[in-house]
């Protein structure tokens, strides 16, 4: 695997690429890479003749200065696992002047209210933080193909909508959340759970499940109240939102309608660490 440490070995290197013709897939990561990442280089792998991916903790999406202190930093271990997997050609490793020559600042933009939904609500800047890291890591990597986790469902509602916005030629894909035996979706932020806490995390999923089966015998406001009921009695977990959306729109909803698809999603703090989850409701 190459590793590239800056704008200008990228760009040399993914010149070279385009030369041969190579069909480029990128998966960008912040790091702390676990198994749910090796599942979208193995997409990537599968359909592309390269896979690049990339580890930026990026500074301008956190909305807090502790957060981003916390976020966990594996190089060494992100490194091993991908040369285990061999499914990643390339490592891009920026530094902060590749990405952010002059302010370390977000863009601002428009996605026809999807950032406003809720991540939006909770984590305000987080999506121009996000958007403005992706679009240039999209004009510097330049990939036929990106791949993005459906854990982070918004975040790809938002790059697909990045990409239609400014014409970019490049397939988004979304791949289904990674979970562990006992359903807990894998993430970098589980590296900072204890293993009890890992245990009691469980309940997200097993709650997501729950409403799968309420979802259209009984109301969304019965789900609602059912949903905080659990998270209410369960010690250590703080339930920050739950919420019923219409899949294309993001936007709440209090009643289903025939022809729409719907989808769960729920935000926990267990301790001090944020879990993020959602599934789709059939
Ligand atoms: O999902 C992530 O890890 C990050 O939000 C992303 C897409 C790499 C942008 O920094």
């Amino acid at each position: 695997m190459e590793i590239l440490k800056n704008k200008t070995t990228l760009q040399n290197y993914i010149e070279r690429q385009k030369e041969m013709g190579k069909k480029i897939g990128f998966a960008p990561t912040m790091g702390a890479l676990h198994e749910g990442h090796m599942s979208l280089y193995k997409a990537a792998k599968a359909e592309n003749d390269l896979v690049i991916s990339s580890i930026f903790v990026n500074p301008t999406q956190f909305n807090n200065v502790s957060d981003l202190a916390k976020y966990p930093r594996t190089l060494d271990f992100d490194i091993k696992q991908l040369e285990a997997s061999g499914n990643v050609d390339a490592l891009y490793i920026p530094e902060i002047k590749d990405i952010y020559p002059k302010q370390t600042e977000s863009k601002q933009y428009n996605f026809d209210g999807i950032e406003l939904e809720m991540e939006g609500k909770f984590r305000p800047g987080h999506f121009d933080g996000v958007a403005t890291v992706i679009e240039e890591l999209f004009k510097q990597v330049r990939p036929d193909q990106a791949y993005f986790g459906e854990k982070d469902f918004q975040q790809l509602a938002i790059i697909k909508k990045l990409v239609e916005k400014l014409h970019l030629p490049i397939k988004i894909h979304g791949v289904a959340i990674y979970r562990n035996n006992g359903g807990l979706a894998l993430s970098s932020r589980n590296e900072r759970l204890s293993s009890h806490q890992k245990k009691e995390a469980t309940l997200l999923y097993e709650t997501l499940v729950k409403v799968n089966e309420w979802f259209r015998i009984i109301t969304i406001p019965e789900i609602n109240s059912r949903v905080e009921e659990i998270f209410h009695h369960a010690s250590g977990m703080e339930l920050e939102y739950f919420t019923i959306a219409d899949e294309e729109t993001l936007k709440e909803t209090d009643f289903f309608y025939k022809d729409k698809s719907y989808r769960a999603f729920l935000v926990v703090n267990v301790g001090d660490v944020r879990l993020i989850d959602n599934m789709h409701l059939d």
